[in-house]
């Protein structure tokens, strides 16, 4: 599992590493463009809305937020991201705390419209989602939503057939998204597919 050294080293060349995996329609971020592009058009439909962002990275879709007048949060451990992300947003509220511990202290005293997770929370393990994710629900706004886009699959036997086509490519640290035992937590739990190894997850209050 990448610690936060990790990402700071990763930062840099992050978004060119995941834009060629994109446009090659290649595990693990096949997808990925138009799952920011969906979660986007959702967010945007409320004016002004307040949102906070697990995992930002590089900003990508942070920014993209920020820029159409979004109220940005954000909780990331990597201070290089963080550093990446702050350029392109100087007025966002961005904190620095790992998520495995659950929310940061200064996050905790708000409530959002939008809670979003782009490929991050595939670092946690099952047991870390599920306890994170009922902590996150008690901050939305009522009508509020958390949306994750990330490697996710309807059930462990699509998982297991991807890790099978994807073979020694395949990252045994990331624990993805599989729905049908989510559901089970969640039962609310709704799935949108965007490839055949990604899509958006959305849990309303
Ligand atoms: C793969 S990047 C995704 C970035 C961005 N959301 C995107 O869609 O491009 C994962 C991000 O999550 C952060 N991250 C991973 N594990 C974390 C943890 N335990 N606590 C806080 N941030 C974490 C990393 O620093 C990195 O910025």
């Amino acid at each position: 599992m990448l610690d936060h050294k990790g990402f700071d080293l990763w930062a840099d060349g992050y978004d060119l590493a995941v834009g060629l995996s994109d446009e090659d329609n290649t595990y693990p971020f096949a997808g990925y463009k138009e799952i920011l592009g969906r979660i986007f058009r959702i967010i945007t439909e409320k004016p002004n809305a307040v949102v906070l962002d697990i995992g930002f990275g590089t900003g990508t879709l942070t920014a993209k937020l920020y820029e159409s007048g979004c109220v940005i949060y954000g909780q990331d451990f990597s201070p290089k991201m963080i550093e990446l992300a702050s350029a392109k947003m100087p007025n966002a509220h961005l904190y620095q705390g790992d998520f495995s511990k659950g929310l940061s202290e200064r996050l905790r005293y708000q409530h959002y419209d939008y809670i979003i997770a782009t490929y991050s929370l595939h670092h946690l393990t099952d047991g870390q989602k599920t306890a994170f994710l009922r902590e996150l629900m008690e901050h939305l706004n009522a009508g509020g939503k958390i949306l994750i886009g990330d490697v996710a699959f309807e059930t462990r036997a699509e998982l297991n057939k991807c890790r099978q086509a994807v073979g020694d490519e395949w990252d045994n640290e990331e624990v993805y998204f599989v729905i049908d035992e989510l559901r089970r937590v969640f039962p609310g739990l709704c799935f949108e597919k965007v490839s055949y190894c990604a899509g958006i997850l959305t849990l309303s209050r």
